[in-house]
């Protein structure tokens, strides 16, 4: 099968599209010929090794895993021995952690679901990976209630663009944060009001937001506390991915904890809760009803075709997509 493959960390230029063995599978295990993949900036902390910290599990010289990609959609080609949720031919999404740039794919049965059925490939695969990383930060970790102000800082990007739709279906009055050029955008996936970053900050209204969803720019503590509520929840989410060579876009998420022991009375009465995303059948379950209600949409900024795939990762990593970046197999 062709596959996009990397021999050695580095820019998009060291991914190569080869021929490689189709993924033999384990008992919990579905092959999926893979009709729609998609990136994410995990996907170029793998394919960079950076931030090093990320080598530590990853492999210290060259990736363990050879082939990029994580989320997919496609359809179910074979099934291990101990598979009960699925059989061949029925169409699935969700994530796989051996790599989805390729014609085929495997995944362990507790991270697809069936595809929701009126997605195309190519939406369904835009879901997996920021769609459960949004769903959690609004509805698990920041618990959002109806009535409750929400700021969605990168409202326009892969977890963003999920997010205003998940805390506006929550029943959430939404503002994005994001550059004037994707205001529209931002206000069709239902943010009521938009923050223009490059000409005001998120304190433009003073202490107004219940909730900020934080998957952007590093602004300092500081500066998010004063836009909350006094008994409000900063979700870090993310941010700046290229800009620690250590702990990359998750350096504030894996230094908050740490920074919440110092800020106690600066954040006295509001919550900093950093998040860590998990991939469960449950979320992509909870995704779909979602999706089938009409209540989020996944946004497509671009499709490139599997070759073109070193290409979709530099369009992503300049920073400014319009929700999903999105690969066709
Ligand atoms: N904690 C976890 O478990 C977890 C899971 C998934 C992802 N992440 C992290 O979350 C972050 C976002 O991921 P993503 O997939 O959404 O990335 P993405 O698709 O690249 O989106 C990032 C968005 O940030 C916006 N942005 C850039 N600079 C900004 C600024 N100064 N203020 C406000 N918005 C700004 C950009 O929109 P504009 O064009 O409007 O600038 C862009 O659309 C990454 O750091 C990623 O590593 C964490």
């Amino acid at each position: 099968m062709k596959a996009i493959v990397q021999d050695t960390y580095g820019p998009a230029d060291v991914l190569e599209l080869r021929d490689i063995d189709r993924p033999s599978i384990g008992d919990e295990e579905v092959l999926v010929e893979v009709r729609a993949a998609a990136v994410d900036p995990s996907v170029w902390v793998l394919m960079t090794g950076t931030p090093y910290l990320a080598r530590a599990g990853f492999g210290l010289r060259r990736p363990k895993v050879p082939v990029r990609g994580r989320d997919v959609a496609g359809v179910v080609t074979a099934v291990g021995a101990g598979v009960t949720r699925f059989r061949p031919g029925q169409e699935v999404y969700g994530t796989c952690p051996t790599g989805s740039l390729a014609e085929y794919a495997k995944a362990p049965q507790a991270r697809l679901a069936p595809k929701p059925a009126d997605l195309t490939f190519e939406q369904a695969a835009a879901v997996p990976v920021s769609g459960m990383t949004a769903l959690q930060a609004v509805r698990d970790v920041a618990g959002v209630r109806p009535g409750q102000r929400v700021l969605v800082i990168g409202a326009s990007g892969g977890v963003g663009s999920f997010a205003v739709q998940i805390a506006k279906a929550l029943g959430a009055s939404v503002t994005g944060v994001c550059a004037a050029a994707k205001a529209d955008f931002v206000r069709s996936l239902g943010a009521g009001d938009v923050i223009d970053y490059t000409r005001e900050e998120i304190d433009r209204d003073g202490a107004r937001y219940d909730v900020v969803v934080d998957t952007a720019g590093n602004r300092p503590l500081s500066l998010l506390r004063r836009a909350l509520t006094p008994r409000g929840t900063l979700v870090i989410v993310g941010g700046g991915h290229t800009a620690y060579r250590f702990t990359g876009g998750m350096g504030r998420t894996v230094r908050a904890p740490l920074l919440s022991l110092f800020t106690g009375s600066m954040f006295s009465g509001r919550r900093l809760r950093p998040m860590f995303s998990r991939e469960r059948a449950e979320h992509l379950e909870e995704l779909t009803r979602l999706i089938e209600s009409g209540a989020v949409v996944p946004a497509i900024d671009r499709a490139y075709p599997l070759a073109e795939a070193p290409d979709a990762i530099r369009h992503l990593m300049e920073g400014h997509p319009a929700g999903k970046v999105v690969v066709t197999v």
